[in-house]
């Protein structure tokens, strides 16, 4: 007998330096999504979600809160745990690295490298801050008073040398190309796949750092345990490790293993796509079916981030409007690889748009006029009160509409998924208008004929209801409710291999509204915190909730303030924003005799910008620079390049009547991306 087909699918363990935000909420509810998907077409399913613990940026933090590491991720992983309840996420492990069940298998792994010779010790050679206990390579270095600089604290830094392991990557690269090449499915979307080949692989790979012995909150290396195991090897292997990997109850990674999905965001698709299936390879194993990089939540032109304070927090939006409203939108706004924008403005329209109107409408439109004209009980279908022209077209296109569902959730277009399912909800509302119930309603001899309409109405809205379940977990039931829908066989993706299935007799329940109408403006200035505080506390508050459309509605309530002509008000100057960016390259652009072209690094980011600026500076001169970025000017082409943002300067007019031109600087110490205000 064959027994289920498996189905795994993992999200990256967060880092947990502090709480999760709407960012790793999305890549959390598009697991959730697709896993639900799947199981509902009958697969056997393991979801595996968790935090990533080790390493000096927590082990800071949490000296800073005069805590150990151990102390301070417990208290963050409980609420991390809280949170994808309360989005509604159902995985079926939570795994933690700092677990023994993890620790002393990563011991075991990073044994069996060495013994077979894919890892050796060597020297690390780094620029070492004392004071910060940190090392930098040269790039990471800033420059203040003609000295390199540690980024953090701003003092000079020694070149260094610390003993480490290093894996020999180099030695698997030109299979891992062919491995590429010949597997178009493992990286998707494709084009992050020549990006790897492209970038990093054709290039060559150097040998990775494994090791540190400046950390101490990792896992020891167990035969030299001075050394802590660095990062990736350690992260990378929870995978495995949760599914009881080289342990003598691997019954779950027996079973489960290769992953059908990592998912994680583009960022750290090359860690997956490169270092992973070395390490995969070199322990022998079969390498995950496919690791999906998808793009980023960002907030305005920034990609969120905790260290910038441009977060969103999933929590107050579901205690507003619910977990489905908000679970929906993420998976609607932006097809499934590409970026895109959070704002609650989108979002409040996007939930009155398609969830109240759209769905709120045609679920109590239907079940009203059950009530209405039948007490509530769904008739029975009628073949003598058939109108082909008008029916046939909205039956087939429901009818289709699993398979449509099926083809895009394949792919993990969730968009485009809800997008299909969106049109027949579309078509049903035009259906009613054609044809006009209320009309039908007053003549008895088309009593038939209405019996007709509502029922197909009602099993269009059961196909609705069947397909979004993965999506939006608690609506359904509220529908299947409405409908009077109590057996679980029609709640199925089984259910729908046949239109038309919804027996006789049913009794329909009118409730409330699914999604009530909003008013946008009033639910912007909600959102954005309550009116009498004062600015500055509005600033501090930008890290938390509602984000940066608390500016719009703190305007509003403002007293207006008379500004002088020539003279612009403090929300205008807001509107500006002003970012450190560190020159990583810069270049000449190809037939201008003006145009620097700048490779700008902001932190979690990096921008193109293209500057007029060749007769005054060197390309030399200003690379490593901490340069004054416009961040927001809207992007635009030059040459054929886009340039994101603008480089500030001052100007001085000589005697001779020309010009001297120079780039403003931030001082050193402040770390790319700081911003200005
Ligand atoms: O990178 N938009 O952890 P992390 C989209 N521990 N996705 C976002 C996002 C945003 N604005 N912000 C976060 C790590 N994410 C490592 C991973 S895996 C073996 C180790 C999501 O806490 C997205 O999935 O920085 C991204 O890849 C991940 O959170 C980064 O989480
Ligand atoms: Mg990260």
């Amino acid at each position: 007998m064959d027994s289920k087909k498996t189905f795994y699918l993992t999200t990256p363990i967060y880092y947990p330096s502090g709480n999760m935000t709407i960012g790793h909420t999305y890549t959390t509810v598009a697991a959730d999504t697709m896993v639900r998907f799947t199981k509902m077409q009958g697969y056997d399913t393991y979801f595996l979600t968790g935090t990533d613990e080790h390493g000096q940026k927590i082990e800071k933090k949490a000296a800073e809160a005069g805590v150990t590491p151990l102390q301070y991720v417990d208290k963050i992983v409980a609420e991390t745990q809280e949170l994808w309840k309360l989005m509604d996420i159902q995985y079926d492990d939570f795994i933690r690295t700092s677990q023994e069940r993890h620790t002393k298998v990563v011991q075991r792994i990073f044994r069996q490298f060495y013994d077979q010779g894919d890892i050796y010790k060597s020297e690390y050679e780094g620029m070492y801050c004392t004071p910060c206990e940190s090392f930098w390579t040269p790039t990471q270095l800033v420059e203040k008073d003609g000295q390199k600089v540690c980024p953090d604290c701003g003092r000079p830094c020694q070149p260094m040398k610390e003993e480490s392991y290093f894996f020999r990557m180099s030695k698997y690269q030109d299979w891992l190309i062919d491995y590429i090449e010949t597997h178009p499915d493992f990286i998707q979307p494709a084009k992050r796949a020549n990006e790897m080949i492209n970038n990093f692989l054709k290039p060559g790979l150097q040998d990775l750092c494994v090791s540190r012995t400046s950390v101490k909150w990792g896992i020891p290396v167990d035969f030299d345990p001075k050394h802590t195991i660095y990062v990736w090897i350690d992260a990378l292997s929870n995978y495995i490790t949760a599914l009881g990997y080289d342990t003598n109850h691997d019954e779950l990674f027996r079973k489960y293993w290769p992953a059908d999905i990592h998912l994680v965001g583009k960022e750290i698709v090359r860690f997956h796509t490169i270092y992973w299936p070395i390490m995969l390879h070199a322990l022998g194993l079969p390498l995950p079916k496919q690791v999906f990089g998808h793009g980023w939540l960002l907030f305005g032109a920034d990609r969120m981030s905790k260290s910038k304070g441009n977060v969103v927090y999933p929590q107050p939006i579901v205690a507003r409007y619910g977990v489905d409203a908000l679970r929906y939108y993420l998976m609607r706004e932006m097809p499934f690889g590409a970026d895109g924008n959070y704002t609650n403005e989108a979002f409040l329209t996007r939930m009155n748009a398609d969830l109240a109107n759209d769905l709120g409408n045609l679920v109590s439109r239907t079940v009203a006029m059950i009530e209405k004209y039948f007490d509530g009980v769904i008739p029975a279908w009628n073949d003598d009160a058939v109108d082909e022209a008008i029916d046939n077209p909205l039956r087939e296109h429901c009818a289709a509409l699993p398979k449509l569902v099926e083809e895009q959730m394949d792919k993990l277009q969730f968009s485009q998924a809800l997008a299909e399912i969106w049109k027949v909800v579309g078509e049903c509302n035009k259906y009613i208008d054609v044809t006009q119930p209320w009309v039908l309603g007053k003549d008895p001899e088309k009593k038939a004929r209405l019996g007709n309409v509502l029922l197909m109405l009602a099993e269009c809205v059961r196909f609705v209801a069947v397909l979004i379940q993965p999506v939006m977990p608690t609506t359904p039931p509220r529908i299947f409710e409405q409908l009077g829908i109590a057996d679980d066989q029609l709640k199925t993706w089984e259910s729908l291999q046949r239109f038309g299935v919804l027996p006789e007799g049913v009794k329909v329940h009118k409730g409330d509204a699914l999604f009530p109408r909003i008013d946008v403006k009033k639910e912007l200035e909600a959102l954005s915190g309550k009116k009498e505080e004062k600015k500055v506390e509005k600033k501090e508050e930008k890290n938390a909730q509602g984000g940066k459309t608390e500016q719009k509605a703190d305007k509003k309530e403002k007293k207006k303030v008379e500004i002088p002509e020539g003279c612009i008000g403090f929300d205008d100057f807001e509107k500006i924003k002003l970012r450190v960016a560190r020159v990583i390259t810069c270049e000449r652009v190809e037939k201008s005799e003006k145009l620097l072209k700048f490779r700008l690094s902001l932190g979690d980011e990096e921008r193109t910008v293209l500057s007029g600026i060749a007769k005054f500076h060197t390309p030399e001169e200003l690379v490593g620079k901490k340069l004054i970025l416009l961040a927001n000017l809207a992007p635009r082409k030059i040459m054929g390049i886009e340039s994101q943002g603008m480089l500030l300067s001052a100007v001085k007019v000589n005697e001779d009547g020309t010009e001297t031109l120079r780039l403003l600087t931030a001082d050193p110490i402040m770390p790319d991306g700081a911003e200005i205000g």
